[in-house]
């Protein structure tokens, strides 16, 4: 299986995964091509258990069939209450990242090894009112951390500038370890959002909305987001 890892990527820049739940699911892979052709670094795919969440997306079959259509990364997000056991079918489907919930039912540590025993980096979430204390004592264990600035379950919610203390401070435990861990924000990001967090430290947006239901196209969106670059310490 070949694999487009994420520590390819480099994290001194703001890469932009924007997330197919947002997309247009009749045109999906138009949908790829345009923002892979707009410049974005990842495909976010939002998988939702209806149950860890309360809506139900999409599974490996979908995974398969847009992997042949994209060279991007597949930065794949479990909202799942039992993640460990859809390791193996995302990462055969394609997943290059899989980032899963601190606040899941299986053992963290074990579904850290599961995922990086496909070659694939790992990541762990946490949702708004999970604190940042809970996923600390795993960071010297994974690649990338995904805060989420809004509950998750659906996109195009408000983004939650209450959250901005726990990216700060998540970054900064991240500064303390000289490990390539990326920092990735989802949730509400925008034209105007992005800088916030971006100034907060993530190197890595999750935009659905903004970018997919953009009025001025998603090139011209994800253009925008990439201008909060700042100088990445
Ligand atoms: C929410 C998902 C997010 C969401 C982002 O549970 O994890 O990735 O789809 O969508 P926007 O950017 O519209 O908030
Ligand atoms: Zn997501």
């Amino acid at each position: 299986m070949q694999r487009y890892p994420l520590n390819n990527l480099d994290s001194r820049r703001l890469l932009v995964a924007p997330s197919i739940l947002a997309a247009n699911f009749a045109e999906l892979g138009n949908e790829i091509s345009r923002i892979e052709n707009a410049g974005a670094d990842l495909v976010h795919v939002d998988v939702m258990d209806g149950h860890f969440v309360p809506n139900l997306t999409i599974g490996p079959p979908l995974v398969q069939s847009i992997r042949k259509l994209s060279k991007l990364p597949f930065d794949v997000h479990l909202m799942l209450t039992n993640p460990k056991a859809f390791v193996k079918p995302f990462a055969d489907a394609g997943a290059d990242n899989i980032t899963f919930h601190v606040e899941c039912s299986d053992n963290i540590e074990d579904t850290i090894r599961e995922i990086r025993s496909f070659g694939c980096s790992a990541g762990l979430s946490v949702r708004p009112r999970t604190s940042a204390d809970k996923l600390i004592p795993y960071l010297d264990k994974i690649d990338l951390v995904l805060v989420m600035t809004v509950e998750p379950g659906f996109g195009g919610q408000s983004f939650m500038a209450d959250m901005m203390p726990k990216i700060i401070r998540i970054k900064s435990e991240i500064r303390k370890l000289n490990r390539n861990i990326h920092l990735e924000v989802d949730g509400g990001i925008d034209t105007k959002t992005v800088f916030m967090v971006a100034e907060a430290g993530a190197n890595m947006i999750v935009a659905g909305t903004s970018v997919f239901r953009a009025a001025e196209g998603a090139d011209e969106a994800i253009k925008k987001l990439k201008s909060a670059q700042i100088k990445l310490s």
